[in-house]
């Protein structure tokens, strides 16, 4: 069965992690910094902040942010439910604004249209790799004071072009925060793991912080307890921390990082794979009337996504079959396939807590009724490639 995504992991992959096993530290060790410092550098970003995995990423970004109760928190609903509960995490009001019918990405226009004062932060995903019009997004949500995050799970190692300028994920100036994820089936993983990364000094600070439960072990930063006329605490010694405000373990372990760091350095050769794959699959599913194949806004970028999902939009009711019955088509045959994504404000959380409903995102649910993500990663062979792509012809 070739699922619709997989880890890569080579022998220098499990020596990393042996090595970290027969190591003093499997967590709060060296790894930890050193995978952060080449994370940074790789996307072009002052801080990376590593953590348990990119949900608690999105949730130390609001955080820092001072995302609270009142606020509205837009995203898109063509994602994991993870880019918008972090909103309902710290109390905000996570709400979806539509996508555009060509990346499947948060559209600016519907997005400034339907722009609400009480919006505080936009977090805007890059489905599949492709980067949202980051550009016009965060010109619409800056001019209203909201803070721009770049939820770039799906694009670890990507970028985009803008006005003939290459930029990265995580380098470029119109994200306030980007976040990644290395869950095994994105372009590189740690098994669990995310990374929170920025320019900014204070969000980073911050973030490292509640990364470890909001305590605080340089003493020059102390708040509390470096007063002599301090009650409880009057002998400052080596033993001593703060906790100056109420933090959380999202702490990522030395085994984790150690296999990001190797991971990292097969990433450039992990998206190139995977780009030409999707070249492949471009070419061979052109001219089928009742299949589309996946977008690109701007076609400069070809050369710098960092492609995730391969998704189509398949148009069953000319195929006169069901989604249920391809999809079992294609697992008969051994090719795994998925739905990315249900519209996340019709989940029955978001219906009930909220009171969304079907139409609010029309263009977003439109898609989500044809798509179909098929099998995409490096390890996929010539073979298993033409037996995905004559599979999913004989649907027809
Ligand atoms: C777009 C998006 N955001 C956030 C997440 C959450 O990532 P993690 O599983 O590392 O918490 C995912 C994971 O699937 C995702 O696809």
């Amino acid at each position: 069965m070739l699922p619709y995504g997989r880890q890569t992991i080579d022998e220098d992959d499990i020596a990393a992690v042996v090595r970290i096993l027969r190591s003093d530290f499997l967590t709060c060790g060296p790894e930890v910094a050193a995978f952060e410092q080449e994370f940074a550098e790789l996307v072009g970003a002052k801080h990376a902040v590593a953590v348990c995995n990119a949900t608690a990423a999105l949730h130390l970004a609001m955080v820092v942010a001072e995302i609270g109760p009142g606020d509205r928190v837009v995203t898109t609903p063509n994602t994991f439910v993870a880019s918008a509960n972090c909103a309902a995490f710290v109390g905000a009001t996570p709400d979806f604004s539509d996508i555009r019918e060509d990346d499947y990405n948060l559209d600016p226009d519907a997005l400034e249209g339907g722009w609400r004062d009480d919006t505080k932060a936009v977090v805007a995903v890059a489905y599949a790799g492709q980067s949202a019009d980051m550009p016009r997004i965060a010109s619409v949500a800056r001019e209203r004071g909201a803070v721009v995050i770049e939820d770039a799970c799906h694009g670890t190692g990507g970028g985009f072009c803008h006005e003939g300028t290459s930029w990265k994920l995580g380098g470029h100036p119109w994200a306030d925060m980007t976040t990644f994820s290395f869950h095994p089936v994105k372009t590189m993983t740690t098994g669990e793991g995310g990374i929170l990364v920025t320019d900014n000094d204070t969000f980073a600070e911050r973030a490292r912080q509640l990364r470890a439960h909001g305590i605080v072990r340089n003493r020059d930063a102390f708040r509390g307890f470096g007063d002599p006329g301090n009650d409880t605490l009057t002998e400052q010694g080596p033993w001593v921390y703060e906790m100056q405000e109420l933090g959380y373990n999202y702490r990522i372990t030395d085994l984790q990082c150690a296999l990001g760091r190797t991971q990292l350095a097969k990433l450039p050769s992990f998206v190139e794979r995977r780009r030409e794959i999707v070249s492949l699959y471009n070419a061979a599913f052109q001219g089928i009337p009742w299949l589309r194949t996946p977008r690109l806004r701007n076609q400069s970028d070809h050369s710098e996504i960092s492609w995730h999902l391969y998704t189509l939009l398949i148009d069953f009711a000319k195929l006169g079959t069901t989604r249920t019955e391809a999809m079992a088509a294609l697992r008969e045959a051994g090719v795994g396939s998925q739905v990315l994504y249900i519209p996340v404000h019709l989940h029955p959380y978001y219906r009930e807590t909220y009171g969304y409903a079907p139409g609010k995102c029309p263009v977003a649910e439109g898609v989500y009724e044809q798509a179909l993500s098929i099998p995409l990663y490096p390890k996929l062979k010539q073979a298993d490639l033409q037996h995905v792509i004559s599979t999913v012809k004989s649907l027809g």
